[in-house]
């Protein structure tokens, strides 16, 4: 089928800035998994590096986990984006940069000015720190955040510039024509969906992040420039909930590009997947106070909301998703090697993990269970085996140049390791939630440190399995580059 919005130019080799977001997130990946893995040893006592270093290496990876998610999200969107409508490269460049420019600031604030008031730099903790660290090093912290929104920012306007540009708005770009009328055939293709949904969520999330961060810039300094505690705490958890669950929305995408070519099979975006992509752009941004369940001084309608939402919102998608890379892949005669198998893999890890999620967010459960270490279980599932996943499928992909090789021995392996250390590890903060082990404590009570061991242990497995992937991918990089050709459907042509 040929048509006016499904058409799209041929895919090329990855541009160099798609392989500059590439080899920034693996360094920056690893650097923070490293990280985790000393919190984790921290925690079980085979190291003692002590809690300020343990604070300080958590607001690191928080942070740094979080914005390394946003890159390697972005570089797939672009990556497939720019197959169908007319991107910015320059702008795409400058979100780098920009992000660099943030990383170091946040760097220098917490190696240089010690300061560790975790990535969700809550009011008016920056400001008030006892004597921990200074104002600079609050405000540098802060103001890193800030520039690295401004980034994402203006690579959002960008793509929304585009997409409107091509499909001229949004709503068609959603495919609504399509989802509320007859379905002539002629739905955008799910690449476009997905970025339109990314768009509209992370341009609003990242406006009112910008807000919140600059408030607190002028309260750092005019502390008379008060502001409203609760309405900061909204304020930033709408921004960082929306911001990370936008990075899956955005790796996805990989799913549904790359899959496809595999079997042979297209990827339709029929209604159902339309209704649900549309039904979470909405949901995506009311779900966030389910994370505020035990706040007792928010509204009762909002925590009602982000219970209802939260429940509702755990499907759509998801299911939507796994439904269709289970019909495309069943009898497809699929050729298994590292990509499609990490791709596959991915979309259990974004499905398990969310099952804790569905459970947390039930009030009564969220009481007692929430400052526990299931939380961690439950995002570092979904991040980890779900959106991790998405991106080393997508690196092992860009980096492959005949689709009929083997895999290595040694990549095999990275593969197995990389999962069953991923189960392991998740399980052991799982588990420990289930025991009650309080979350964010750089101190554990003995009869906690087992777990803590176990999920050491683990957690080492995910951290060499990713070397290996990370490895295996820079080896491959000039290849990645280079303009070859793909045993790929031609969109346009065979969808
Ligand atoms: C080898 C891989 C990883 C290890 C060993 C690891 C380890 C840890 C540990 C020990 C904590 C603190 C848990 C607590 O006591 O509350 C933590 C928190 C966290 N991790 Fe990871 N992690 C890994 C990968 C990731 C990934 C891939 C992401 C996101 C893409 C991520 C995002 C986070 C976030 C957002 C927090 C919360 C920080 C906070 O509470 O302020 N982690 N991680």
């Amino acid at each position: 089928m040929t048509n006016h919005n499904y058409a799209s130019k041929p895919e090329h080799g990855a541009d160099f800035g798609v392989l500059a977001y590439l080899v920034t997130a693996a360094a920056v990946l690893l650097l923070m998994m490293s990280f985790g893995l000393l919190m984790r040893m921290e925690q079980a006592q085979i190291i003692n590096m002590g809690p300020m270093w343990f604070y300080q290496l958590m607001t690191l990876h928080g942070a740094g986990m979080v914005g390394i998610a946003g890159i390697a999200g972005a570089a797939v969107m672009w990556h497939f984006l720019r197959q169908y409508v007319d991107l910015s490269k320059g702008i795409f460049v400058a979100n780098l940069a920009l992000f660099l420019v943030g990383v170091v600031m946040i760097l220098a604030s917490v190696l240089l000015g010690n300061f560790h008031g975790a990535w969700t730099f809550l009011y008016p903790m920056p400001s008030k720190s006892m004597g921990m660290w200074s104002q600079e090093a609050a405000a540098l912290f802060m103001g890193g955040l800030l520039v690295i929104g401004v980034g994402f920012v203006l690579l959002h306007l960008d793509v929304a510039r585009a997409i409107v540009a091509r499909y001229g708005n949004f709503a068609r770009a959603l495919g609504w024509p399509q989802l509320f009328g007859k379905d002539d055939g002629n739905a955008p293709p799910p690449t476009v969906v997905a970025s339109t949904m990314v768009t509209i969520v992370n341009l609003t999330g990242l406006v009112v992040g910008a807000s919140i961060l600059t408030m607190m810039l002028v309260n750092l300094y005019v502390p008379s420039f008060a502001i409203d505690a609760l309405l900061a705490k909204g304020m930033i958890y709408f921004f960082g909930h929306v911001f990370i669950n936008a990075t899956i929305y955005m790796a996805v995408i990989a799913v549904y590009e790359i899959l496809p070519r595999y079997t042979q099979r297209p990827w339709k975006a029929n209604k159902i997947f339309l209704a649900s992509w549309t039904a979470s752009t909405l949901m995506v941004m009311f779900i966030f106070p389910h994370h505020l369940l035990m706040d007792f001084a928010f509204p009762t309608w909002m925590l009602v909301m982000g219970h209802v939402i939260g429940y509702l919102n755990t499907f759509p998608i998801l299911v939507v998703t796994g439904y269709g890379a289970l019909m495309i892949v069943y009898r497809s005669g699929i050729r298994w090697d590292m990509a499609s198998r990490l791709l596959f893999v991915s979309l259990f890890g974004w499905a398990a993990g969310a099952m804790p999620a569905f459970i947390d967010g039930t009030i009564t459960v969220n009481l007692v269970m929430h400052n526990t270490l299931w939380v961690p279980g439950h995002f570092h599932t979904y991040l980890l085996l779900g959106m991790v996943a998405m991106v080393f499928g997508f690196m092992s992909y860009l980096g492959k140049r005949d689709q009929q090789t083997d895999d290595s021995l040694l990549g095999r392996a990275a593969f197995w390791g990389f999962t069953a250390g991923t189960l392991g590890f998740t399980l052991s903060f799982l588990y420990s939630g289930k025991e009650s082990v309080a979350r964010r404590y750089a101190a554990h009570l003995p009869e906690w440190v087992p777990y803590d061991r176990i999920g050491s242990l683990f957690a080492a497995l995910v951290v060499a399995a990713s070397l290996l992937f990370i490895i295996r991918f820079l080896s491959r990089l000039g290849r990645a580059g280079r303009d070859f050709p793909r045993a790929s459907l031609a969109h346009g042509t065979a969808l």
